[in-house]
């Protein structure tokens, strides 16, 4: 289960995954872009608690079980904190933490069930953390909670056989980044190690390795790409 796979990144790992033979259950607010015999895509607000629980009661009735979830849907707003409206701040952190926070709730009781090795929840973080960049206090905070979440959560788990992980991305050209000015994309790509800008196709083979059994000895991590310390 991929969450956010209408656009971008979600979209382009569930692409994938299709392409080499799994079952993708999906989501977003609006209606899929994927058309798929063994996807599925539920259009919920994950932000709702009844209508996440929702999503995962349709999946559990469906399949019964998961194998990995991938808590990717996201949103961001970049301003000064001076200026951000005390609900937008609220809003980040419902969708990029507490739906997150549901989403593994709900999913631990489906990766309880999964029949491979060991299942995985992977949680998808920014450089906007340990850059700590300016304008978006409330979009790295809440990506920082969801660091912390992977930490804890991935004890809290380890009794059911579940990892938790994390995948910390620098800009990759997505609608969340699109009204970022490119002069201030270009100077976080010059700080990455590899000074190129990431796209999907850097994303999917780390992704499909700390949701795969390859990883079975990993968990608590968060695997930042590009070269960003
Ligand atoms: N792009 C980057 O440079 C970058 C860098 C670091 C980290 N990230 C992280 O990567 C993840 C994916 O971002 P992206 O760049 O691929 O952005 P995106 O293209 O805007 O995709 C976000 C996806 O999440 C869905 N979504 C948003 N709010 C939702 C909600 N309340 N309930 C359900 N679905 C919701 C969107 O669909 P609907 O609009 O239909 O709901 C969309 O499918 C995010 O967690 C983001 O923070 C991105």
């Amino acid at each position: 289960m991929i969450t956010g796979t209408r656009t971008g990144i979600g979209k382009a790992l569930a692409e994938h995954l299709l392409d080499v033979g799994h079952v993708v259950v999906g989501c977003s607010r609006r209606p899929a872009t994927i058309e798929h015999p063994r996807y599925r895509h539920h259009e919920a607000d994950l932000a709702d608690v009844g209508q996440l629980k929702a999503v995962f009661r349709s999946v559990r009735q469906e399949y019964g079980k998961l194998d990995a979830l991938v808590n990717n849907a996201g949103t961001s707003s970049m301003n000064h904190f001076m200026t951000t409206p005390d609900e937008v701040s609220r809003r980040i952190f419902d969708i990029n933490f507490f739906a997150v926070l549901n989403c593994c709730r709900e999913a631990v009781k489906l990766l309880r069930k999964s029949t491979e090795k060991s299942s995985a929840i992977l949680n998808v973080s920014t450089v906007a953390v340990p850059w700590a960049i300016e304008g978006q206090l409330s979009y790295s905070a809440s990506k920082s909670a969801v660091e912390q979440l992977v930490r804890v959560m991935s004890k809290e788990l380890s009794v059911f056989g579940i990892r938790v992980n994390g995948i910390g991305l620098p800009p990759v050209h997505t609608v969340l980044t699109r009204t970022v000015p490119r002069p201030k994309i270009d100077t976080l790509i010059a700080r990455q190690a590899i000074p190129r800008q990431c796209t999907t196709a850097d994303i999917i083979g780390p992704v499909e390795f700390l949701i795969g059994g390859q990883s079975e000895f990993i968990t608590g991590e968060t695997l930042f790409l590009g070269g960003v310390h």
